[in-house]
């Protein structure tokens, strides 16, 4: 089982930019935490971080045909990124977006998200753990489907 991780614009700032909105911790310890409870759970991480659309379309669409599954935070892509959506939609692979903040919480643009149409489900608000929630769940409904 593979999964692929993937973190939009402003993300490789994590740690250090708005750490009320975000947390303290750096990408690099979540990506580390994530790839440690994918072992404990038997599935295989590719972590990917782009500021550029274009970039994360491009991982996708190389990737998504080695991958079962797709962990996802757009940043903000995912409040107007459609050639985005479009890209985590064809690969048809079931995905879940993770937003470590709450974005229902916080300005009217950021609540809503052209991506959640086309993924599984969202988590929001819930900071680093949604990451390793996501996975959680995944994992569980890619065994569920019968993928090793
Ligand atoms: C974010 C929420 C977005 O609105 C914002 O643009 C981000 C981070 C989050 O993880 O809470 O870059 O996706």
């Amino acid at each position: 089982m593979r999964i692929l991780v993937l973190n939009g614009p402003n993300l490789n700032r994590l740690g250090t930019r708005e750490p009320e909105q975000y947390g303290t911790r750096t990408l690099a310890e979540i990506e580390a935490d994530l790839a440690e409870r994918a072992r404990a759970l038997g599935a295989e991480l590719a972590c990917y971080q782009s500021n550029h659309e274009g970039g994360l379309i491009d991982y996708l669409q190389r990737e998504a045909g080695q991958a079962d599954g797709v962990i996802i935070n757009p940043g903000a892509f995912g409040h107007y990124g459609l050639a985005l959506r479009d890209a985590v939609a064809d690969t048809g692979l079931p995905t879940v977006e993770v937003h470590l903040s709450n974005i229902y919480a916080r300005e009217a643009f950021r609540a809503h998200s052209v991506i959640a149409p086309v993924v599984l489900g969202l988590i929001s608000g819930l900071g680093w753990r949604g990451y390793l929630a996501a996975l959680d769940v995944l994992v569980g409904v890619l065994k569920e489907r019968g993928v090793q």
